[in-house]
């Protein structure tokens, strides 16, 4: 039996998502927005791809939650993007009105779904959908950590010209100007970051990194990234259908994990067929530590506004 996602939100975010799935041929997929037609759209078209391109998967655009039913991962992007000089922050409460009402839906016809939330601002929009599905924490996972470890992996692969496959490294912390990338845990084909290049350069991608959404925002000027974060939503859908155990920077549900309590925020989880199977501790020195609890108290500030 062939699997199922569904993508909520048929915008940039979402229908590269569809695009990156079925390509992949990771499962037949289905497109929900409420804009009429949009989603129909834009699904005719990729299940018209299918024979340029070889894939047998169905894909379906819709603005029916019945044709979502039973899905077995659901990944959440409908919201309204960022501006030019708007906070991921600003974008809260509308946006977590847009999550609750689809979450509500979406966890209702597909019950056993692992939800992979893109929506920004990410952590309180994750901790929004966990709380609104009442699905079990290992099964609501937010994507950030991915793309900002691309967008640091990307700047150092770069910097040293080299491959961006030998750079591996996270970030840890919310996904917001307060995320920690942690240069202590970045290896080049297995050489400490520390060691290739000096901690000016380290200090600057690691800034870079931190405003990589901005900087995407101010080029793009009518809306925010959309390639990275969809590869990156993908390569967790990917983590998670073929069961790879794979120690992916994520958004989690924290219960004491790093002092933290009651909030998603990003850390290295292992992403398997059960969703989250484990969230994995790292030591870190007491400045990471602060500036990991600083990235937990900005979330823990708007999960207060909305009441999450
Ligand atoms: N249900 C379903 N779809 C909705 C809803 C809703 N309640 N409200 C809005 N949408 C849809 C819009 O109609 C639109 O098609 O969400 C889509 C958003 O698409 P874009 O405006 O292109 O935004 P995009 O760039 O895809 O970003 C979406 O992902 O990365 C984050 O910060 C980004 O929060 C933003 C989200």
């Amino acid at each position: 039996m062939r699997r199922k996602v569904t993508v909520v939100g048929a915008g940039n975010v979402g229908a590269t998502t569809a695009h990156r799935l079925a390509d992949k041929q990771l499962g037949d997929v289905v497109l929900i927005d409420i804009l009429e037609g949009v989603p129909q759209g834009k699904g005719l078209d990729l299940l018209e791809s299918g024979p340029i391109e070889g894939y047998d998967v169905r894909v379906k655009g819709t603005n029916d939650y019945a044709d979502t039913a039973n899905s077995d991962v659901v990944v959440m992007t409908a919201g309204f993007p960022r501006k030019p000089g708007m906070s991921r922050d600003d974008l809260l409460k509308a946006n977590y009105d847009v999550v609750k009402t689809a979450i509500e839906k979406v966890s209702q016809s597909s019950p056993e779904a692992i939800l992979i939330v893109v929506t920004n601002p990410l952590d309180a929009m994750a901790q929004a959908a966990y709380r609104v599905s009442g699905f079990s924490k290992n099964r609501v996972i937010g994507m950030a950590g991915v793309l900002d470890t691309a967008r640091y992996r990307t700047f150092i692969a770069e910097a040293l010209d080299v491959s961006v496959q030998n750079v591996q490294g996270f970030v840890l912390g919310g996904h917001g100007d307060t995320m920690v990338p942690v240069p202590r845990y970045t290896t080049v084909a297995g050489i400490p970051v520390t060691e290739l290049l000096p901690k000016d350069k380290l200090d600057a991608i690691i800034k870079r990194t931190a405003g990589g959404g901005a900087e995407i925002v101010a080029l793009l000027k009518t809306g925010s990234a959309y390639y990275a974060p969809s590869a990156a939503a993908v390569e967790m859908v990917e983590a998670i259908f073929n069961d790879r155990k794979k120690i992916l920077p994520c958004a989690a549900y924290l219960e004491g994990e790093y002092g933290i309590s009651g909030l998603f925020v990003g850390v290295p989880v292992k992403l398997g067929a059960r969703g989250i199977e484990q969230i994995i501790e790292i030591k870190l020195t007491p400045e990471e530590q602060t500036a990991l609890k600083k990235s937990a108290d900005a979330v823990k500030e708007l999960v207060g506004v909305i009441g999450v």
